[in-house]
């Protein structure tokens, strides 16, 4: 079986070891620090005994997993491996030169993959002798327990070399999506609106944190309200996300980050991680003030942020940045999505949603608030997304 390579061995590095490991590959996890290796060891050693502890896994089986994953502070160990996947820290110098030191190491065939959430996959192969082998291959955190990958060729890459990752990440167990090399590639993008039509809804004073929240989670059906969402993630890397798309899309409005969230980032008001966030997760903390359940709130709130949501995915499909069907798939698996976008657009109406974005455009006259063109197309032609 292939030898695949990890460059970087932080969350998603270890994740993704684990994950080529659990397939039978054999593992070279690279990193240049030898801390970061350590601390790897020992997380991949912790989970393995957890899975052992829940009966998920045999002894003998965790045993083998874990020689499978050989560990270097030196790229020329990747010198056999077909594929090696770079995650490192999201900065496009660094991944550069990590691209050019790879190719200087594995053979003429071996495939460079990034999982980069934000950057250009283009820009990673430009200065490279075969940038037809680049790809993004994008996993999503925890990679061992989320079934989402985005597969990402850029504009060199040739179609075998797509068609291979595609193959290898599903023989792996994981349900592969392909995006354009476009900012936030499919779940970065069309779930913005999550959280930036959540905080303007706060901001304005509609409604506070656990109505929305209530909202989302009680009518809507997502496992997290936004908020809850938000200091999960963490405050610093959501809200760094965000404006790293805002500013990739030339500061498109409907992309634009909240001061509210900037300042508690500012404020290392992070959320679970640092005990506070939007809610205060500290021991003895007050009880979380009780949601205003009015169901004409509710609904009004869930609408709206529900046709932001679905505006998003419309226009993903419409900038042919993903298939139909793949836009579905991301964000179920992605981001675990009651269901998909396009599919709740056919439940609602397209008609309907045209109408609150328009509603919200008039009541803003804000860029922010215009209605895709696919979406206004369809109501006019009475058209659905899918067939009943
Ligand atoms: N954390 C997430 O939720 C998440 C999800 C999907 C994708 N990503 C992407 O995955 C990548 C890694 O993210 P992470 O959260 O695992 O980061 P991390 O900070 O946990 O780990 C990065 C690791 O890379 C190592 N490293 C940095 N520069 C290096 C170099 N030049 N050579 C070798 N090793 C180097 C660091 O020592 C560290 O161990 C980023 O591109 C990020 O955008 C992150």
């Amino acid at each position: 079986m292939d030898t695949i390579g990890i460059l970087g061995a932080g969350a998603m590095g270890s994740g993704i070891a684990q994950v080529a490991a659990a397939a039978g590959h054999q593992v070279v996890m690279c990193d240049h620090l030898a801390p970061a290796l350590h601390k790897c060891t020992k997380n991949i050693q912790i989970t393995l005994k957890q899975l052992v502890d829940k009966g998920k896994l045999s002894d003998a089986d965790a045993y083998a997993l874990n020689s499978r994953i050989r560990f270097s502070d030196h790229m020329s160990d990747f010198k056999d491996c077909t594929m090696v996947i770079e995650a490192i820290a999201e900065d496009m110098e660094a991944k550069q030169i990590s691209f050019k030191s790879m190719e200087a190491v594995v053979a003429e065939n071996a495939i460079l993959a990034s999982n980069t959430s934000s950057l250009s996959i283009s820009a990673m192969g430009a200065n490279l002798k075969h940038p037809e082998r680049v790809i993004g291959i994008h996993f999503f955190n925890p990679a061992p327990l989320m079934r989402l990958v985005e597969i990402i060729p850029a504009i060199q890459t040739s179609p075998e070399i797509a068609d291979k990752a595609y193959q290898l990440v599903t023989s792996w167990g994981k349900i592969a999506v392909q995006a354009k090399d476009t900012p936030g590639f499919i779940v970065n993008r069309v779930a913005r609106p999550y959280y930036g039509e959540a905080l303007r809804i706060l901001e304005e004073g509609i409604a506070d944190e656990v109505t929305i929240d209530w909202a989302m989670q009680t009518l809507g059906g997502f496992k997290m309200g936004p908020f809850e969402l938000m200091d999960f993630i963490g405050n610093d890397i959501n809200y760094t996300v965000t404006e790293t798309v805002f500013r990739a899309f030339y500061f498109d409005p409907r992309y634009k980050p909240s001061f509210t969230q900037k300042r508690l980032k500012d404020a290392h008001y992070w959320g679970r991680k640092t005990g506070r966030g939007f809610y205060d997760y500290r021991e003895g903390a007050a009880p979380r003030a009780l949601p205003n359940t009015d169901s004409q709130l509710g609904d009004y709130i869930l609408k709206r942020i529900l046709a932001m949501l679905i505006n998003e995915a419309a226009e993903a499909l419409y900038l042919r940045i993903a298939t139909r069907d793949d836009i579905e798939k991301a964000m179920v698996y992605g981001v675990n999505y009651p269901k998909g976008l396009l599919t709740w657009a056919d439940e609602i109406g397209i008609a309907e949603i045209v109408r609150i974005m328009d509603t919200l455009y008039v009541e803003y006259l804000e860029d922010r608030y215009r209605c895709c063109s696919l979406l206004r197309k369809m109501a006019n032609d009475g058209t659905q997304f899918f067939d009943n």
